[in-house]
């Protein structure tokens, strides 16, 4: 493990949850789409920043690579707000808290319409880009690297950061993202972070602690010209 860190992973009241045993202080993580959280964030619908930045405000509904899925909350709201989402995921430990949350969703019969539009796939996103298959949109979410200047994240990724890594090689997704992508690219960034790749978005659609830098396609940006 990185860092001399240790996880365990346990199936505890029907659900896989993962502890750091070097946090001692801080609770086990899981995916849970069902929470009150994923309840509100689903309940604010198709107009809040990350529905917009998808484009999901307009018809047709797109299809969805989330080429960093993490615990899934970002793309199962895409899925629960219409999307068809394809999750990407690299890192074994976390793929297996997404199977064991779609298992779940699954069997919850609010939950099953989006589960069923999610796909789940073990990769990464770099091969995935390049296999020739196409989505309307590319959702990027890279952790933001511990640089001691931006706000501590949650405990919940600080856990993910400590098993998976600060994702270094973000920059690259970027440029295959865009030629994968039929109408845009998302970028999920600190408000405060620099353009990933240093590239800059066509727009910005920017919350209080975060923004979403939107990267149109050619023949999107000629349709959409100054309308997002
Ligand atoms: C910040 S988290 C994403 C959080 C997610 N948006 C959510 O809502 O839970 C970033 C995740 O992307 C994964 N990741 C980073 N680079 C990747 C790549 N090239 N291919 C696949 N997964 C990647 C990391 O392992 C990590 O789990």
């Amino acid at each position: 493990m990185p860092g001399g860190f240790s996880f365990a992973l346990q199936l505890r009241g029907g659900r896989l949850e993962l502890s750091a045993l070097h946090r001692p202080g801080y609770g086990p993580i899981c995916a849970d789409w069902g929470s009150t959280e994923m309840r509100r964030r689903i309940a604010a619908g198709r107009r809040q920043p990350l529905a917009r930045a998808a484009g999901l405000h307009k018809a047709p509904l797109p299809s969805v690579l989330d080429a960093n899925a993490g615990l899934g909350r970002d793309g199962f709201l895409l899925a629960a707000l219409g999307a068809d989402v394809t999750l990407v995921e690299r890192n074994a430990t976390v793929l297996s808290l997404l199977r064991d949350a779609q298992r779940r969703a699954l069997d919850e019969p609010a939950l099953r319409p989006a589960a069923e539009r999610l796909e789940l796939l073990g990769a990464d996103a770099g091969s995935v880009l390049a296999s020739g298959r196409r989505w309307d949109v590319v959702y990027l979410d890279p952790m933001y690297p511990d640089d001691g200047k931006a706000a501590l994240p949650s405990k919940e990724m600080q856990i993910l950061r400590d098993l998976a890594g600060g994702d270094p090689d973000a920059d690259r997704l970027l440029a295959p993202a865009r030629a994968c992508a039929r109408r845009r690219v998302v970028v999920k960034r600190p408000l405060k972070a620099p353009w990933l790749d240093g590239a800059a978005p066509d727009l910005s659609l920017r919350g209080t602690q975060l923004r979403f830098d939107v990267y149109l396609c050619a023949a999107a940006a000629a349709h959409n010209s100054g309308k997002d």
